[in-house]
């Protein structure tokens, strides 16, 4: 893509942002030529440090060593963000979301974020994200709205893939909207976690811009076939949305 990351998926219907920590990780780099044949425009991150959640993931050598066409969507799911930021703005990251619960002062890192420069383009910027897990209050963004450009609400506990969707998440998205429209600014709302072939066109149909999907997909199985059957999904939701327009 050209340009700013931020408008340009704020249009075109939700996107879909694929999680690669299930991947095949000794062949990372055609897992991801699977998704990028697939259409798959987001490659979806999971950062877990072993404190904030109890496993550990990866870290910025994978972020710098994902390559190719993809957005590049960091999922922060550790304690103490703030000094961690840099790292990851140098690894490449396009988007940088962190766990609201995690940060003691989420508003100074979403600053620190506004004067970060990406390093894959400049133009492209790098979209600030909040992530709010499901014991804690939606509420507790409105006061981040200011300087955040995306709210990612979580249908799972963080820190383990494979689990069911959340159902009081549908409700949480709704509010999650009500609050980003009050705000007037223009901030993308995602949602992550739990999303499955047998789920996905319901989620769609949800108001959110950005869905994330992992171990549905690298089931170990059909990856290929599974990616192209999410992204026609998505689409399929975008579709009705402008005919119902
Ligand atoms: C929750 C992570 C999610 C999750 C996605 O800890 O933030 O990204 O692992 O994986 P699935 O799609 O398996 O729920
Ligand atoms: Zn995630």
């Amino acid at each position: 893509m050209n340009g700013p990351a931020l408008p340009y998926l704020r249009q075109g219907g939700p996107r879909l942002t694929v999680g690669m920590i299930t991947a095949d990780l000794l062949h990372l780099g055609d897992e991801m030529t699977v998704l990028e044949r697939a259409g798959v425009e987001l490659v979806h991150i999971d950062v877990m440090d072993g404190v904030f959640c109890p496993m550990t993931t990866v870290g910025p050598p994978i972020v710098a060593a994902l390559r190719g066409p993809m957005l590049k969507d960091v999922h922060l799911m550790i304690d103490d963000p703030l000094p961690k930021l840099d790292a990851y703005v140098a690894a490449g990251a396009d988007l940088i979301t962190f766990q609201i619960e995690g940060a003691p002062q989420p508003h100074r890192v979403l600053q620190i974020l506004a004067g970060a420069v990406n390093r894959n383009d400049p133009d492209r910027g790098i979209v600030r994200g909040i992530a709010i897990a499901p014991s804690t209050s939606i509420r507790a963004i409105e006061p981040l709205l200011d300087e955040t450009d995306y709210v990612l609400v979580l249908a799972v506990n963080p820190g383990w893939g494979g689990q069911t969707f959340i159902p009081a998440t549908e409700a949480r998205l709704a509010e999650a909207r009500r609050l980003i429209e009050t705000s007037g600014r223009p901030i993308l709302l995602g949602v992550d976690g739990g999303v499955t072939r047998a789920n996905i066109a319901r989620v769609a149909a949800l108001s959110a811009d950005v869905i994330v999907s992992g171990s549905a997909i690298f089931d170990g199985k059909a990856a290929a076939e599974n990616a192209a059957f999410m992204v026609e999904q998505v689409a399929a939701a975008t579709r009705a949305t402008m005919i119902h327009a």
